[in-house]
């Protein structure tokens, strides 16, 4: 399964570029580098189609995609590399916070990726805390699944879930965004928030 009839639509580098409609947005969130943008193309099933960084802090704006005309994709800068500048994490955090903020009551599943092979950040936390805080879905993508050996999976699936100190509610996926493991999963969340194609 992939998503299918899926266009770039803008990148927004303020509020003035938010979507102004109604229609339900997909939240794409995560430390930098963590595989935002790479979850995006494997959903697609085209490499390439959002911009994958070698370097992190790659997504700068936020990056706007329509999904069968009826469903937004947010790809969202990073937050947390050490080496962007001071300046630049302001100006890239004030611009999550901005959208999220802003853009709230559309928001219909909120994807936080983290990287499957390390313990959640605080920063992960205070976005896993944020999201139930306003009790928007959450679904947790432990990316990077390919770089894990298959009998060590379970256990860091333990550790991301034990870290963000989620309830049994919120699912944690193995997924790898190179391999496409677990994408029919994350597909399906996405559709459980706005029902399948009528
Ligand atoms: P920013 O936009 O900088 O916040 O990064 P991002 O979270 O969008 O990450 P991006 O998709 O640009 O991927 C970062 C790096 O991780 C790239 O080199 C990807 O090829 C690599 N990567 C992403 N997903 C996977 C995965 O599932 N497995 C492996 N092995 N590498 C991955
Ligand atoms: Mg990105």
């Amino acid at each position: 399964m992939i998503l299918q009839n899926v266009q770039f639509v803008r990148s927004a580098a303020d509020p003035s570029g938010f979507p102004k409609d109604g229609r339900p947005r997909i939240v794409f969130a995560g430390r930098s580098n963590v595989g935002k943008s790479s979850t995006i193309n494997s959903l697609v099933g085209r490499k390439g189609f959002a911009r994958v960084s070698a370097s992190p802090g790659k997504t700068v704006f936020v990056n706007l995609f329509l999904a069968e005309d009826r469903l937004w994709l947010v790809d969202l800068p990073g937050y947390g590399y050490s080496k962007t500048s001071a300046r630049e994490k302001a100006r890239y955090s004030a611009l999550i916070e901005n959208y999220l903020h802003a853009d709230m009551e559309n928001i219909r599943r909120f994807m936080l990726i983290v990287d499957i092979r390390h313990d959640p950040t605080g920063d992960d936390r205070l976005m896993a805390e944020w999201a139930q805080s306003y009790g928007l879905p959450l679904s947790v993508v432990a990316n990077k699944a390919d770089k894990l050996k298959p009998s060590q999976i379970a256990g860091q699936i333990a550790a991301v879930r034990g870290g963000l100190c989620l309830p049994d509610s919120v699912p944690v996926i193995a997924f790898s965004a190179e391999k496409h493991t677990g994408r029919d999963e994350v597909i399906r969340e996405i559709f459980s928030e706005v029902g399948y194609r009528t």
